[in-house]
């Protein structure tokens, strides 16, 4: 089987590692993988590092799309990654969450009728105005395999109307769709590499903070009301890696942080890992950062008012504040660990499980 993965963003380097070293290491599943960087995440701390860190190579292919307007840059890696497509006719195009390139990689697959598998699927924000729910719905609707990182995204699914070829006589559906529960490719990552994490830090008794969405970074008002709540949150330290969208604006609009905040560029994944394991807790707007807290066992408040990782919610574990001032200074001086820690992510066989389906 050969199969075109599409990459672009930082997340999907760290989820295609775990999918394209399981591929390598098991040639018995016969399945040949070319992976396409639409180049939408590029500087060095953004893209290469994960490469480096993860020992997997580079792409193939590096189509160096940059990151711009939405549709500018969605169209030029629909064309390109369509000419790729027809260049190397594959079995199967795999996209990974909600990002721009992946849209995109679906959008061009599906026009040259190749089926594309989605690694993240079902997973909702109920927010249509989110640029990564637009992507996500539209992909979902595309695709053949529907890869669940839990059972809230397969009711979500069925929801819509999407549900699994067998089940077709519950819900009539003209499509012939592979819908299922994977486990979340996330957690395999953070299975695989914190035993092979070389990084260590000495930071002690700090909260981990991270902004980068649309709806809080394109919005000034939030990124300033989250701000001043970090600001009077004096009594606290706080590591910041800032995702480069942030740091542009807050040089631009000269938003202030104060000295407990230490602001760092963005890290590689292990030495993000190495934060979030030391940390006493996280802020974030991130969906996978929402995630790993639940896997390092931190309480995370969550600077958005939904969030698609609803589990993590309803278990305690997670707290949405949104970028109201007041409700993250509550929710960060009322944090507790909660005692039930079930597993909500699967086995860590998320690769193999995918693998499976695909090569049926
Ligand atoms: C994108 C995804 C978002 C995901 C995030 C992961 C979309 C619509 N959004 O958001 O879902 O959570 O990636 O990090 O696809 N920039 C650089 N260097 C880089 C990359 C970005 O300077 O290597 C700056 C550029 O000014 C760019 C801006 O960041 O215009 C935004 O980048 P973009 O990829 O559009 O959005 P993200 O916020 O990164
Ligand atoms: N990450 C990283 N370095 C950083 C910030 C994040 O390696 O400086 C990792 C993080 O551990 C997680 C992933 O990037 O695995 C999350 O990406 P991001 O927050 O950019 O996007 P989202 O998950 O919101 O789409």
């Amino acid at each position: 089987m050969n199969i075109i993965t599409i990459i672009g963003a930082r997340p999907q380097f760290i989820k295609s590692s775990v999918l394209s070293r399981f591929i390598h290491e098991n040639k018995s599943f016969g399945i040949n993988e070319v992976v396409i960087h639409t180049g939408q995440h590029y500087d060095k701390n953004m893209y290469d590092v994960f490469f480096k860190e993860m020992n997997i190579p580079m792409p193939e292919v590096d189509l160096k799309i940059k990151s711009g307007n939405h549709g500018k840059s969605t169209g030029l890696m629909i064309g390109q990654i369509e000419d790729e497509i027809i260049k190397r006719k594959p079995d199967a195009v795999l996209v990974y969450g909600d990002t721009n390139s992946t849209l995109a990689g679906a959008l061009a697959a599906s026009k040259l009728h190749i089926p594309i598998a989605h690694v993240e699927a079902g997973l909702r924000s109920f927010m249509m105005i989110m640029p990564e729910e637009q992507n996500r719905r539209l992909t979902d609707h595309l695709s053949t395999w529907l890869f669940c990182p839990n059972r809230n995204a397969l009711d979500n699914l069925r929801h819509e109307g999407i549900v699994d070829h067998n089940e077709a006589n519950i819900k009539p559906s003209s499509d012939n769709k592979s819908v299922s529960i994977s486990g979340d490719i996330m957690y395999d990552a953070s299975l695989y590499y914190r035993t092979k994490n070389p990084f260590h830090t000495d930071e002690k008794d700090f909260f981990l903070l991270t902004i980068h969405r649309a709806e809080n970074t394109d919005n000034e008002k939030n990124l300033i009301s989250i701000c001043n709540a970090i600001n009077e949150l004096s009594s606290y330290k706080f590591i910041f890696p800032v995702h480069p969208r942030t740091m542009k604006i807050i040089k631009d609009k000269k938003i202030s942080l104060s000295h407990h905040i230490k602001m760092i560029n963005p890290v590689g994944y292990f030495e993000m890992m190495a934060l979030e394991l030391a940390c006493n807790a996280i802020l974030t707007d991130s969906g996978g950062i929402q995630k790993e807290a639940y896997f390092y066992k931190k309480p995370c408040v969550t600077l958005r008012e939904s969030t698609e990782w609803v589990e993590l919610v309803e278990e305690g574990w997670n707290i949405l504040s949104g970028a109201d001032t007041e409700k993250i200074i509550n929710a960060v001086k009322n944090l507790s660990i909660p005692s039930k820690y079930p597993s909500l992510y699967g086995d860590g066989n998320c690769a193999k499980y995918i693998c499976d389906i695909l090569t049926k």
